[in-house]
Protein backbone atom coordinates (compact mmCIF):
# COMPACT_ATOMS: atom_id res chain seq x y z
CA UNK A 1 0.00 0.00 0.00
CA UNK A 2 1.56 3.47 -0.85
CA UNK A 3 1.36 5.76 2.32
CA UNK A 4 3.29 8.30 1.28
CA UNK A 5 1.08 11.71 1.19
CA UNK A 6 0.98 13.54 -2.11
CA UNK A 7 1.49 17.35 -2.02
CA UNK A 8 -1.93 17.79 -2.86
CA UNK A 9 -2.99 15.87 -0.32
CA UNK A 10 -0.94 17.30 2.34
CA UNK A 11 -1.77 21.17 1.27
CA UNK A 12 -5.47 20.89 0.45
CA UNK A 13 -4.94 19.47 4.48
CA UNK A 14 -3.37 22.63 5.38
CA UNK A 15 -5.97 24.90 3.42
CA UNK A 16 -8.75 22.82 4.39
CA UNK A 17 -7.45 23.73 8.46
CA UNK A 18 -7.73 27.09 8.11
CA UNK A 19 -3.87 27.93 6.77
CA UNK A 20 -4.51 30.92 4.70
CA UNK A 21 -1.01 32.35 4.32
CA UNK A 22 0.22 36.06 4.05
CA UNK A 23 1.22 38.70 1.94
CA UNK A 24 4.32 37.83 0.15
CA UNK A 25 6.60 40.91 1.61
CA UNK A 26 8.25 41.90 -1.77
CA UNK A 27 4.74 42.99 -2.81
CA UNK A 28 4.75 45.17 0.50
CA UNK A 29 7.39 47.68 0.04
CA UNK A 30 8.58 46.85 -3.42
CA UNK A 31 5.03 46.76 -5.36
CA UNK A 32 6.38 50.17 -7.06
CA UNK A 33 9.43 47.83 -8.78
CA UNK A 34 6.44 45.30 -10.75
CA UNK A 35 4.82 46.00 -13.86
CA UNK A 36 1.43 47.65 -14.07
CA UNK A 37 0.44 45.40 -17.39
CA UNK A 38 1.47 41.92 -19.55
CA UNK A 39 0.87 38.45 -18.58
CA UNK A 40 1.88 36.83 -15.03
CA UNK A 41 2.00 33.68 -13.31
CA UNK A 42 2.41 33.10 -10.22
CA UNK A 43 3.69 29.62 -9.91
CA UNK A 44 2.71 27.88 -6.82
CA UNK A 45 0.82 31.28 -5.69
CA UNK A 46 -1.71 29.39 -3.11
CA UNK A 47 -4.74 31.26 -1.68
CA UNK A 48 -4.15 33.93 -4.01
CA UNK A 49 -2.47 37.11 -2.11
CA UNK A 50 -0.19 38.06 -4.50
CA UNK A 51 -2.06 37.10 -7.76
CA UNK A 52 -4.61 39.73 -6.15
CA UNK A 53 -2.32 42.61 -5.40
CA UNK A 54 -1.04 41.81 -8.81
CA UNK A 55 -4.26 41.92 -10.70
CA UNK A 56 -5.33 45.15 -9.15
CA UNK A 57 -2.18 46.34 -10.27
CA UNK A 58 -3.50 46.00 -13.99
CA UNK A 59 -1.42 42.87 -14.61
CA UNK A 60 -3.52 39.64 -16.20
CA UNK A 61 -2.79 37.23 -13.80
CA UNK A 62 -2.48 33.30 -13.61
CA UNK A 63 -1.61 31.26 -10.45
CA UNK A 64 -0.94 27.90 -10.62
CA UNK A 65 -0.78 25.54 -7.66
CA UNK A 66 -1.25 21.87 -6.73
CA UNK A 67 -3.77 22.21 -4.12
CA UNK A 68 -7.34 22.94 -5.69
CA UNK A 69 -8.51 23.71 -2.24
CA UNK A 70 -6.27 26.55 -2.37
CA UNK A 71 -7.09 27.69 -6.38
CA UNK A 72 -10.84 28.25 -4.74
CA UNK A 73 -9.61 30.14 -2.14
CA UNK A 74 -7.58 32.52 -4.83
CA UNK A 75 -10.73 32.40 -6.98
CA UNK A 76 -13.02 33.73 -3.93
CA UNK A 77 -10.27 36.36 -3.03
CA UNK A 78 -10.32 37.76 -6.67
CA UNK A 79 -13.99 38.20 -6.87
CA UNK A 80 -13.92 40.02 -3.47
CA UNK A 81 -11.45 42.18 -4.57
CA UNK A 82 -13.16 42.49 -7.71
CA UNK A 83 -10.61 41.41 -10.33
CA UNK A 84 -10.09 38.59 -12.39
CA UNK A 85 -7.53 35.60 -12.13
CA UNK A 86 -7.07 32.63 -13.82
CA UNK A 87 -6.29 29.80 -11.86
CA UNK A 88 -4.50 26.36 -13.08
CA UNK A 89 -3.93 23.21 -11.05
CA UNK A 90 -0.35 21.71 -11.58
CA UNK A 91 1.80 19.20 -9.99
CA UNK A 92 4.92 21.39 -10.48
CA UNK A 93 7.01 18.02 -9.68
CA UNK A 94 5.79 16.35 -12.74
CA UNK A 95 3.75 18.52 -14.97
CA UNK A 96 5.57 21.32 -17.44
CA UNK A 97 5.59 24.87 -16.09
CA UNK A 98 2.21 26.89 -18.01
CA UNK A 99 3.33 27.99 -21.52
CA UNK A 100 4.66 31.62 -21.86
CA UNK A 101 5.72 33.79 -22.67
CA UNK A 102 5.17 35.14 -19.49
CA UNK A 103 6.01 39.41 -18.59
CA UNK A 104 5.98 38.46 -15.04
CA UNK A 105 6.51 35.50 -12.54
CA UNK A 106 6.55 35.21 -9.37
CA UNK A 107 7.39 32.24 -7.37
CA UNK A 108 7.53 33.20 -3.33
CA UNK A 109 7.68 30.76 -1.18
CA UNK A 110 7.80 27.82 -3.15
CA UNK A 111 11.08 25.95 -3.65
CA UNK A 112 12.11 23.85 -5.96
CA UNK A 113 15.43 24.25 -7.97
CA UNK A 114 14.75 22.10 -10.84
CA UNK A 115 11.96 24.35 -12.20
CA UNK A 116 14.61 27.73 -12.40
CA UNK A 117 15.59 26.76 -15.71
CA UNK A 118 11.73 27.07 -16.93
CA UNK A 119 11.16 29.54 -15.46
CA UNK A 120 13.71 31.69 -16.88
CA UNK A 121 13.26 30.24 -20.85
CA UNK A 122 9.25 30.94 -20.13
CA UNK A 123 9.87 34.78 -19.72
CA UNK A 124 9.37 37.15 -22.15
CA UNK A 125 11.92 39.41 -23.67
CA UNK A 126 12.96 41.84 -20.78
CA UNK A 127 10.32 39.72 -18.48
CA UNK A 128 10.80 39.60 -15.15
CA UNK A 129 11.07 37.14 -12.39
CA UNK A 130 10.52 37.88 -8.53
CA UNK A 131 11.27 35.04 -6.15
CA UNK A 132 10.96 35.07 -2.44
CA UNK A 133 12.94 31.57 0.00
CA UNK A 134 13.46 30.83 3.29
CA UNK A 135 17.34 30.17 3.60
CA UNK A 136 18.89 28.13 5.40
CA UNK A 137 19.65 30.97 8.69
CA UNK A 138 16.32 30.70 9.46
CA UNK A 139 17.12 27.44 11.15
CA UNK A 140 18.37 29.58 13.73
CA UNK A 141 15.55 31.42 15.15
CA UNK A 142 12.39 29.42 13.49
CA UNK A 143 11.65 25.35 13.36
CA UNK A 144 10.01 25.77 10.03
CA UNK A 145 10.28 25.32 7.32
CA UNK A 146 12.38 22.43 7.37
CA UNK A 147 15.89 21.87 5.80
CA UNK A 148 14.73 20.64 2.46
CA UNK A 149 12.82 23.84 2.03
CA UNK A 150 15.46 26.05 2.55
CA UNK A 151 17.99 27.75 0.00
CA UNK A 152 21.59 28.15 1.43
CA UNK A 153 22.16 31.47 2.30
CA UNK A 154 23.49 33.38 -0.57
CA UNK A 155 22.78 30.75 -3.17
CA UNK A 156 19.50 32.40 -5.06
CA UNK A 157 21.94 34.54 -7.33
CA UNK A 158 23.40 31.58 -8.98
CA UNK A 159 20.17 29.67 -9.42
CA UNK A 160 19.09 33.02 -12.18
CA UNK A 161 21.07 32.38 -14.81
CA UNK A 162 22.28 35.18 -17.48
CA UNK A 163 19.15 37.59 -16.01
CA UNK A 164 20.30 40.89 -14.90
CA UNK A 165 19.23 41.64 -11.35
CA UNK A 166 17.60 45.09 -10.30
CA UNK A 167 16.84 44.38 -6.88
CA UNK A 168 18.02 41.94 -4.42
CA UNK A 169 17.97 41.75 -0.49
CA UNK A 170 18.73 38.95 2.11
CA UNK A 171 18.16 38.69 5.50
CA UNK A 172 16.18 38.54 9.01
CA UNK A 173 12.51 39.96 7.65
CA UNK A 174 9.82 41.83 9.12
CA UNK A 175 7.85 38.30 9.23
CA UNK A 176 11.11 37.15 12.04
CA UNK A 177 12.15 35.08 8.58
CA UNK A 178 15.42 34.94 7.02
CA UNK A 179 14.85 35.31 3.46
CA UNK A 180 16.56 35.64 0.12
CA UNK A 181 14.38 38.45 -2.43
CA UNK A 182 15.36 39.12 -6.03
CA UNK A 183 14.05 40.57 -8.69
CA UNK A 184 15.67 40.19 -11.86
CA UNK A 185 15.05 40.70 -15.85
CA UNK A 186 15.60 38.52 -18.55
CA UNK A 187 18.00 40.80 -21.15
C1 LIG B 1 4.35 27.94 1.41
S1 LIG B 1 3.02 27.91 0.27
C2 LIG B 1 3.29 29.43 -0.62
C3 LIG B 1 2.05 30.00 -1.20
C4 LIG B 1 2.23 31.41 -1.78
N1 LIG B 1 3.16 31.42 -2.89
C5 LIG B 1 2.68 32.36 -0.68
O1 LIG B 1 3.80 32.89 -0.74
O2 LIG B 1 1.88 32.59 0.25
C6 LIG B 1 3.56 26.69 -0.90
C7 LIG B 1 2.57 26.45 -2.03
O3 LIG B 1 3.12 25.50 -2.92
C8 LIG B 1 2.09 24.68 -3.39
N2 LIG B 1 2.70 23.42 -3.81
C9 LIG B 1 3.30 22.47 -3.03
N3 LIG B 1 3.72 21.45 -3.78
C10 LIG B 1 3.39 21.75 -5.07
C11 LIG B 1 3.55 21.08 -6.32
N4 LIG B 1 4.14 19.87 -6.39
N5 LIG B 1 3.10 21.67 -7.44
C12 LIG B 1 2.49 22.90 -7.39
N6 LIG B 1 2.30 23.58 -6.24
C13 LIG B 1 2.75 23.02 -5.10
C14 LIG B 1 1.19 24.49 -2.18
O4 LIG B 1 -0.11 24.08 -2.52
C15 LIG B 1 1.25 25.89 -1.56
O5 LIG B 1 0.18 26.68 -2.03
Amino acid sequence: MNTEVSDRERWNGRYADGEEGGTPLMLGRNLHLFPRSGLALDVAGGPGQAAVILAARGLDVTVCDVSDVALRMAAERAERSKVSITTIETDLTSDPLPNGPWDLITCFNYLDRKLFPAMIEQLAPHGQLAVTLVTRSNLERNEHPTERFLLDDGELPSLLGDLAIEYYDEGWKLDGRHCAEALARRV
